[in-house]
Order: C-alpha cells, then structure tokens, then sequence
C-alpha cells in the first residue's frame, strides 16, 4: 500500500469520525502548493464515503506555520476579500482547513452558517500517531462539564506560580481531534480544552519553569523561569534571563497593548502526546504539545475564539508541566497528574530498546 493511499485510509477514518455520510458536501480550503496532498487524500476520502466534496484554493498565503520559518501571526487571512471563496465554504456540511484560518473573523463566518470545520496542518504521523478517540473525547468532555460549573479555576507549580481565573464568562473550548456537530470547530489532532477568564478577572503570578515549553511562537523549552506577573487580566511585568527578554521584545513588537491581555487557560488529556515531542521534531505547530496528558495550557492574547473582543494578532501558548489545578478550590491536577478518576487515563509508553529486543 502506498504512503498516499494509506493516507487516504487515515482520512476515511477521521471523517468517519466527523460523521461525514452520504449526501454530505466536503469542502477543502487550501492555499498556493501547500498540503495538496492532503486536499488530495480527504477528498478521496470524502468521495469514498459518499459525500460531495471540492477544493478551494485560494491563489495567496496567510501565515508561515511550518518548520523553524514564517512568521507566526494570526487573525488576518486571504479569504477576507474573496466572498465567492466565502461562499463556497459556507454551504459545505464540513470545511477541512488546510491553511490556519484560527483566530479569523472568517472562520467564525464559516461556524455561523452551520458547517463543522476540521483544521488539520500537522505532519501525516503526527495525525496517525495522535489519532482521536472516542475515550479521549470523554474525558476532554467531563472536563468541559467540570469547568462549566466552576466559577474560579486556580492553578500553581513548585515555581512559584499562584494565579487564579474568575471563570464562567466565556465557555469553554474543547479539542478532541475530531467534529460531528453543526458549527462546531476542531483540531486533528487534539485533546484538551480550555475557557478564559474574564476580562479583568486574572490575577496573581505565572512562573514558566525549566523544561515549559513556549510552543507558540517559540518551539522552545524553557532553559530559566520566567515570573509573569498579572493583575486584573493583563501582563504587567515578565522578569527571568534570557527566555523572559524573548517574551518581553516579542509582545513589545507588536505595539498593541492588548498583546498583553491574558487568553486560554485548560489542561491536557492525550495519553498519546509526548512532553518530549518537540524536542527531536519540530515541524510540527505544537499540538502534541498543547495535548500532552495532564499539562496546564497558559496562555496570552487573543480571545476572540471564546467570544471576546481581544483580537490582538500576538499569541502565545506555554503548556506547563506539574502544576496543580483547582476549580473552586476542589483539586483536579496535582503535580501534573489529574485526581478526579474520570479524567485518568494510562499514558502511552514505550519499552526501552533493551527490552523489546530478543
Ligand atoms: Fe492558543
């Protein structure tokens, strides 16, 4: 079997997942050269299981999300001067996004018809490897439920973190790597959620410690801590060495004081995602990252996706490994593995070469 038509078998399955029968309309958004196999291999998929589908390709790029090269900046897409694309997308049943449109006043457009969108960008065994369950999309569920009902989510670490978000303004987000509902958005691959705090409701210190990943825009492992100070859902101090100076010049050459507003906060649930990910991969834009089981997803920005009117172009996620995580002072995480049995899952591991050899 070849690479391309194993591939096509992956995308049978993950639209399989996504509910995609017959009678259903497929559309692919695509950009330039890029990902042309995988326009390719969904939509064969799609034409397998009956559905209609086509390919909008649109003639220029957004962003730069591959590799150590582009630019990470987001919001801004070539779609918003093209209604016809515009169109096409918002009669579809379900829009594969093979270019980022996260973030964008056009993606919201798209929800806000009625189609379910899947972004998919990563590397093809990263899709396999990080392929969704159904048992994950449990557990990223009774989270979502647990988060709902909370009206403080506090998290820390043994570096010094102690803040608290004031939740329930905005709703919360979930990723399991896969969309069968009208409207909804999803990730491939996935497997965490997240909510917001609200406005000025973020206060206290987040200390980003040894080994943190700064995986948006960074890709990068935190070599020193680095203190964020916060007070009524804005940044107003990083201190630490060199990591700290990145972040500081990085948001200050946005000139946008809302580039220091505060965004997502939620947890990881994919058994299958490694902390170590990145460290011998990095053409990746991070969702094994962002997944990996039982880490807390700090980040800053925009937070137009929940709902709110942050619409900075500069974002940043850090998942941060063992810290502890309340909702209404009940714990959910501590020291990085969750507490509440419903959450719990086996992490993948693999036997050590001394022991798989015969
Ligand atoms: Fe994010």
């Amino acid at each position: 079997m070849s690479a391309q038509s194993s591939f096509v078998d992956l995308c049978i399955e993950e639209l399989t997942l996504c509910g995609v029968k017959e009678g259903e309309t497929v559309a692919v958004l695509s950009q330039l050269d890029e990902r042309i196999d995988y326009a390719d291999a969904f939509m064969a998929a799609a034409v397998k299981l009956g559905a209609t589908t086509y390919n909008v390709r649109l003639p220029e790029a957004s962003t730069g999300l591959l590799g150590d090269s582009g630019a990470w900046t987001v919001g801004a897409t070539p779609l918003a001067n093209n209604q016809a694309a515009m169109d096409s997308l918002k009669r579809a049943d379900l829009v594969i996004d093979l270019m980022f449109l996260l973030f964008s006043k056009e993606q919201l457009e798209i929800q806000e018809a009625g189609a379910r969108m899947l972004l998919c960008v990563e590397p093809i065994d990263n899709l396999s490897r990080l392929f969704p369950t159904s048992d994950q999309r449990r557990r990223v569920e009774v989270s979502e439920e647990l988060i709902a009902k909370a009206s403080t989510l506090r998290f820390t670490n043994a570096a010094g973190s102690d803040v608290t978000y004031k939740i329930g303004s905005y709703p919360v987000m979930t990723e399991y790597g896969y969309t069968d509902q009208p409207g909804r958005w999803d990730h491939w691959p996935a497997g965490f959620l997240f909510t917001g705090g609200a406005d000025d409701g973020v206060d206290g210190k987040v200390v980003v410690d040894r080994g943190d990943i700064i995986i948006t825009p960074f890709k990068k492992f935190v070599d020193e801590p680095v203190e964020i100070t916060i007070s009524s859902g804005r940044i107003d101090d990083i201190r630490g060495g060199s990591d700290a100076e990145l972040l500081r010049d990085y948001i200050g050459g946005f000139d946008d004081e809302k580039a220091y507003g505060i965004s997502h906060i939620g947890w990881g649930c994919n058994e299958k995602a490694r902390w170590s990910g990145l460290a011998n991969d990095r053409r990746s834009i991070g969702m094994e990252s962002r997944a990996f089981y039982g880490n807390t997803l700090f980040s800053t920005g925009p937070n137009q996706e929940l709902g709110g009117d942050n619409d900075t172009q500069c974002h940043i996620d850090i998942p941060m490994r063992n810290c502890s995580v309340w909702l209404d002072d009940e714990p959910v995480i501590v020291d990085g593995e969750f507490v509440i049995d419903d959450l719990k899952a086996q992490r993948t591991t693999f036997a050590p070469p001394s022991q798989s050899r015969s």
